[in-house]
């Protein structure tokens, strides 16, 4: 008997205070117009500065386990994507199993940038696959605002603050669940869009701090001509990769990075609206939040149902891309 991970359980959670565009007006030389058309946000979401990526991926977490019908002690393993970890180590896994469950869950954290999320879920399919586990807490948490530079207008427009999580199970013998996915990494391209100091190769110093390289950088051009191709390829090459083609797709849950990269895949399929989730506009670019918190609107509106053939598809810092296809429901 073969074993499928079914999803059991979303949730997601955003801070509650909101940064619309005026307000960011008052921070540095943009205006709305602006970033209305060229990124299509319009507001994000923003943790208070006591709020943690542990903090957002515990909520959003509790919510998954509440609509998978078990609590924390019953996951086997837990996977946070997150590229703003609470601290470099201990992992914000370990943090998170300590705050759902009473007793030790395997739990590690996944670092692929903006792609982080689709990595997680088939790694933890893939687990499920192998027998070895059979409840696993799937989680993309990222707090951008804590390393997001607000005198830098090329930058400080596009994110935000959010966190979902997915509960997976293994099911036997079932057609629902995690068909397959599609995972590329080139580093070549890591230039594009890095974290500079704070890491082994630059530690962080008075002068790291002083230079501003705690902050994001991102070459937003090439990273802009990257996606457009790169997200594409992924959709196209994980639906071949089990069987499926565009036309079967019922959603495609892209990653919310620029509404103008959104549409140009939109129009390279030639979809229709109500086959694509975007919700860009109230969120801006959570990183690993993007798809969770889209996929959750999605669902809402009722776009959404059990056999639903839905393409979860994303890239980001790596530079990495990639996509899973998941047949929804149990
Ligand atoms: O998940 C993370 C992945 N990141 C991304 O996907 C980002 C991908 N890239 C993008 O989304 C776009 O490249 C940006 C939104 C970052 C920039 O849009 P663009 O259409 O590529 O603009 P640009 O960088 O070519 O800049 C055009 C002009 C420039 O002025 P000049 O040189 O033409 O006078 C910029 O200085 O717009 C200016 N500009 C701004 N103006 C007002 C850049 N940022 C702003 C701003 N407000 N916030």
């Amino acid at each position: 008997m073969t074993k499928r991970a079914v999803v059991k359980g979303l949730g997601t959670y955003a801070p509650p205070r909101i940064l619309n565009n005026h307000d960011l007006e008052r921070l540095v030389d943009t205006n709305d117009e602006w970033i209305v058309t060229r990124t299509g946000i319009r507001e994000r979401h923003i943790a208070a500065p006591e709020e943690t990526t542990a903090d957002m991926a515990e909520k959003a977490s509790r919510l998954a386990l509440q609509e998978a019908g078990i609590t924390g002690d019953d996951l086997d393993f837990i996977i946070v994507a997150t590229n703003t970890p609470d601290t470099l180590f201990p992992s914000t896994a370990a943090r998170l199993q300590a705050r759902l469950a009473d007793r030790p869950v395997g739990g590690v954290d996944l670092q692929a940038g903006c792609t982080g999320l689709i990595y997680a879920i088939e790694m933890a399919s893939a687990m499920i696959q192998s027998g070895s586990y059979q409840r696993i807490l799937v989680v993309g948490a990222d707090k951008l605002s804590s390393i997001t530079d607000y005198q830098d207008r090329t930058t400080a427009v596009l994110f935000g603050d959010a966190a979902g999580a997915l509960v997976l199970e293994g099911h036997e013998d079932t057609e629902f669940g995690v068909l397959g996915s599609y995972l590329k990494a080139d580093g070549r391209g890591g230039d594009l869009l890095s974290l500079p100091a704070g890491g082994s190769r630059l530690p962080a110093s008075a002068a790291t701090v002083e230079e501003g390289l705690h902050y994001l950088k991102m070459n937003g051009n090439e990273t802009f001509r990257f996606a457009v191709k790169a997200m594409p390829e992924a959709v196209e090459e994980g639906l071949k990769r089990v069987g499926l083609t565009v036309e079967d797709m019922d959603l495609l849950v892209p990653h919310q990075a620029n509404l103008r990269i959104i549409d140009a895949a939109v129009r390279r399929f030639n979809l229709d609206p109500d086959r694509v989730a975007i919700n860009i506009e109230r969120y801006g670019n959570t990183s690993v939040g993007t798809i969770p918190l889209a996929l959750e609107d999605a669902r809402r509106e009722g776009r959404v149902h059990r056999g639903s053939v839905v393409v979860l598809v994303a890239f980001g810092a790596g530079l990495t891309w990639g996509s899973t296809i998941i047949r929804w429901g149990y």
